[in-house]
């Protein structure tokens, strides 16, 4: 990919590190920051390594810049969860598929997206929501029943508010059947899940509905929930798919096609946001975003971004240590208990690069306070805290990998985690 051409096309300022950005911008504001060939790997990886066909759930970053550089890395079908989802993508891109997959639907919505951007593929996982979807779609529709499978290893729990159990899950499956659409199955083990039995377990439960319904579906989608590397080493993505085809064929579900609609691991490594300190009082920092802004994932342990001090013309101590961040809005609750180990001298002024902050960043930001993020800006090269999607190199471009988080400060009352 000519990541120097695409760049250009999309009106994105590009610079060749972090550190010339600074230098040129002297940002006041914060910054996000992506890297079209970290993105574009990530997209490859799964596009030529997962077992089937990879959709993008665009809710994680739905940034017109990271869906293009996607785009550019080989992803054609998208996981949309709302018409404007689907608009976004169905209106940038000429050859790309949709698929509704939320299994709570707008009538109007689900009409829409039929007639005037040709989805095909939708979900439910509750009866109601059956009859909803049949009243609309066409008579050649794929859709997929979602099953409630265990999150018990994910750092983000989807168990509690979708997902239909399995004698509901079994009735659905037949019902579409005989409806004459094409049924399929999905599930969503939660994101940032860390350990691969999730899959091997949801795919057993699966083949047992399945077996029960005695339905042969169109696919079996095994969602997202591929996990990222934070502070914290987490199984490469091979294993994952090693793991969903040798359960599949231990399953006899090797001749039924298989989609994967990942989010986080797409994205994360492959962005970042720098902020610069407004305040410091002892080892508060104050800095511009927060909670409510491109941070809130930054409140959970496993998912608080490594970070670096950056600083405004001059040169910042060797000396490390804790400090704690705050957010630049009134409320108490835009704070993060998790330390940030950053050089001791950090002061007004100064930045600090936070990586992979793909997921659930920009897609969150509230504005709230009138705070937020505004500019964006591609880099070139591999971004800070790749990793490759396979090993744990954090430190490829030479920022040493941070400790897991093992420490907090006390939380605040209200602090949430
Ligand atoms: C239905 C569905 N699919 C995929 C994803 C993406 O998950 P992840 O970012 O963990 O890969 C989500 C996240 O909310 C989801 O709800």
């Amino acid at each position: 990919m000519n990541t120097e051409l695409f760049a250009r096309d999309i009106g994105v300022a590009e610079f060749d590190n972090i550190e010339e950005m600074l230098e040129r911008l002297d940002p006041s504001y914060p910054v996000f920051c992506f890297w079209p060939e970290t993105l574009g790997a990530r997209a490859r990886k799964f596009v030529e390594s997962f077992p089937g066909r990879s959709l993008y759930a665009v809710k994680c970053n739905p940034h017109a810049s990271v869906l293009d550089s996607l785009y550019h890395g080989g992803v054609r079908h998208f996981d949309t969860a709302s018409l404007s989802e689907i608009a976004a993508v169905a209106e940038r891109f000429d050859d790309v598929n949709c698929y509704f997959n939320h299994p709570v639907k707008v009538r109007a919505h689900i009409e829409s997206a039929c007639k005037i951007y040709g989805v095909n593929d939708f979900v439910v996982d509750h009866p109601n929501e059956l009859r909803k979807v049949l009243d609309i779609v066409p008579a050649d529709a794929v859709i997929q029943v979602r099953l409630l499978v265990p999150s018990e290893h994910a750092v983000y729990e989807f168990s509690e508010k979708f997902g239909a159990k399995e004698e509901t899950a079994v009735k659905l499956l037949q019902a579409i059947e005989a409806s004459g659409r094409k049924p399929a199955v999905s599930f969503h083990v939660g994101s940032q899940c860390i350990d691969v039995i999730s899959y091997e377990k949801a795919l057993r439960l699966v083949a047992k509905v399945l077996s029960i319904a005695g339905v042969a579906p169109e696919y079996i989608n095994v969602g997202g929930g591929f996990p990222s590397y934070y502070r914290e080493g987490v199984p490469p993505l091979d294993t994952y798919f090693s793991t969903i085809t040798t359960t599949a064929k231990s399953l006899g579900l090797e001749n039924v096609e298989f989609l994967c609609e990942p989010g986080r691991a797409l994205v994360a490594d492959g962005c970042g946001l720098v902020v610069q300190v407004q305040h410091r009082a002892d080892d508060a920092l104050y800095i511009n975003d927060g909670v409510y802004g491109c941070l809130i994932e930054c409140t959970s342990r496993q998912t608080v971004s490594p970070a670096r001090g950056l600083g405004r013309r001059r040169t910042l101590s060797k000396e490390m240590r804790d400090f704690r961040l705050f957010g630049p809005t009134c409320d108490p609750l835009d704070q993060f208990r998790y330390p940030f180990k950053l050089p001791a001298d950090m002061e007004e002024g100064d930045w600090i690069e936070l990586g992979v902050l793909g997921a659930y960043s920009v897609a969150l930001d509230t504005r709230f306070n009138g705070f937020g993020v505004d500019a964006s800006i591609a880099l070139r090269g591999r971004s800070t805290y790749d990793f490759d999607g396979n090993e744990h190199v954090a430190g490829r471009n030479k920022i040493a990998p941070q400790p897991g988080v093992s420490t907090q400060f006390p939380p605040h009352p209200r602090v949430m985690d």
